[in-house]
């Protein structure tokens, strides 16, 4: 327990924590069950392109997203790339700058221009509004992104775009699993796709996949992650190489078969932070509609309210080994590459406050418990430590980089 300034971390007491807690650690799932099926694809010599193992993985994602068609591929970024392509995206496409840099380069990388707009700050979504101000004669799709597993405007951008006449592709990376009056977010726009990075709620190492219930659009997807094949001596399509492997997929099926445990994990996590930092004057952990992963804790500080800035407190929180992140700062449209974007304000205001805290399976009760009683002590003497930072009598820690997170 910390009694005075002298015990944080960042004034050289002892950090609360000897194992960094990370946010998004991987979760394993049963390892015997892992190897069982490593051993069968080294048995069977099959190791990728389409075997038996992620045409198993493409059915059981197909049927957790409600779509007709899962298009498994090595991870979302490509798997972006290929949708954005075979759903005839050029010129520009709108989509949010809140979001991680994947989205926005998934784009640049296939000569698309993203054109960023804003969001609304309660819940970090786009705002349609917006989207539907920035359409204009160059506009070929839009791109939603369900942050935090949240589902994207899903009562209004699907209608925006069909009154447009725009596809509309979902970047659906945090939203495995995730519901939306009980029904998958998956099966809102045209296509969605999933992110199964190591750090995400379902992990294949590495891993993504397109869902869509539109036929021609996952035939031209299956091709394009192959090479633009469609047939052994027959190219059809400007292809890449995007297929997931067996390995991957032997992770992916059992990880999808441990979501309960996952789920359930995340969700006591959630409501355990929620319930600690309730009433912290300046500080709000981002509530959810029921139906979501819980995959990612969010925190907002309002440094006008606890006199310490986000970034401050993450340092602070560095310091005793919590590993937090500032998911998502800065903006997109604020990064060298997106330079002379519009400026957004409320992207802007809610990128210096957002920090994610460390949850998923790698992470207890009684440390989320411990993580909360430093917040609360650093909001409660925030100005005291800004002003020492201010007057430079800061940290004797504070310089000590943090190790890389685990990915
Ligand atoms: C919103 C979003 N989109 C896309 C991606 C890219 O996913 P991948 O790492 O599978 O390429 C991520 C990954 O973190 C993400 O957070």
């Amino acid at each position: 327990m910390k009694q005075t300034l002298g015990d944080l971390a960042f004034y050289g007491g002892p950090a609360a924590f000897t194992e960094p807690l990370f946010v998004g650690r991987p979760n394993i799932g049963d390892r015997k069950l892992l190897f069982e099926r490593l051993e069968q694809a080294l048995d069977r010599r099959w190791l990728t392109n389409q075997g038996p193992l992620v045409l198993e993985f493409e059915q059981r994602v197909a049927e957790l997203a409600g779509a007709r068609h899962c298009v498994a591929m090595c991870n979302a970024t490509l798997a972006l790339q290929i949708a954005a392509r075979a759903m005839g995206m050029t010129g520009e496409v709108i989509m949010p700058s809140f979001t991680f840099v994947a989205s926005p380069h998934a784009l640049s990388w296939i000569g698309v221009t993203p054109v960023f707009c804003d969001i609304d700050p309660e819940t970090h979504l786009m705002d349609p509004a917006h989207v539907e101000s920035l359409i204009g004669p160059a506009t070929t799709g839009i791109m939603g992104v369900h942050l935090w597993g949240q589902p994207c405007a899903p009562g209004t951008l699907p209608a925006l775009a069909r009154r447009h006449r725009l596809p509309l592709l979902y970047d659906a990376a945090h939203a495995v699993a995730t519901r939306w009056h009980g029904r998958p977010v998956a099966t809102l726009g045209d296509a969605s796709v999933f992110s199964f990075h190591a750090t995400k709620f379902v992990n294949a190492f590495e891993g993504g996949a397109l869902v869509t219930d539109d036929d021609g659009l996952a035939a031209t997807a299956r091709a394009m992650r192959n090479f633009g094949q469609t047939g052994e001596d027959q190219v059809t399509y400007l292809g890449t190489n995007a297929k997931m492997s067996e390995a991957s997929a032997a992770m992916g099926l059992t990880s999808l078969e441990a979501m309960p445990e996952l789920l359930a994990r995340n969700l006591a996590n959630h409501r355990r932070y929620a319930t600690e930092l309730a009433g912290v004057p300046g500080v709000r952990v981002l509530p959810y509609t029921s139906g979501n992963n819980h995959q990612y804790v969010v925190m907002e500080i309002d440094e006008r309210v606890t006199g310490v800035s986000r970034d401050l407190l993450r340092a602070v929180l560095t310091t005793e080994n919590i590993r937090c992140r500032s998911y998502f700062a800065p903006g997109c449209h604020m990064m060298d590459t997106y330079r002379g974007s519009p400026r957004l304000p409320h992207t802007e205001a809610v990128s210096r406050r957002v920090l994610g805290l460390p949850t998923g399976t790698a992470v207890r009760d009684d440390e989320v418990i411990r993580v909360c009683e430093i917040i609360r002590f650093v909001v409660a003497h925030g100005p005291a430590i800004a002003a020492k930072v201010t007057n430079g009598s800061a940290a004797r820690t504070s310089a000590r980089p943090p190790a890389p997170t685990p990915r």
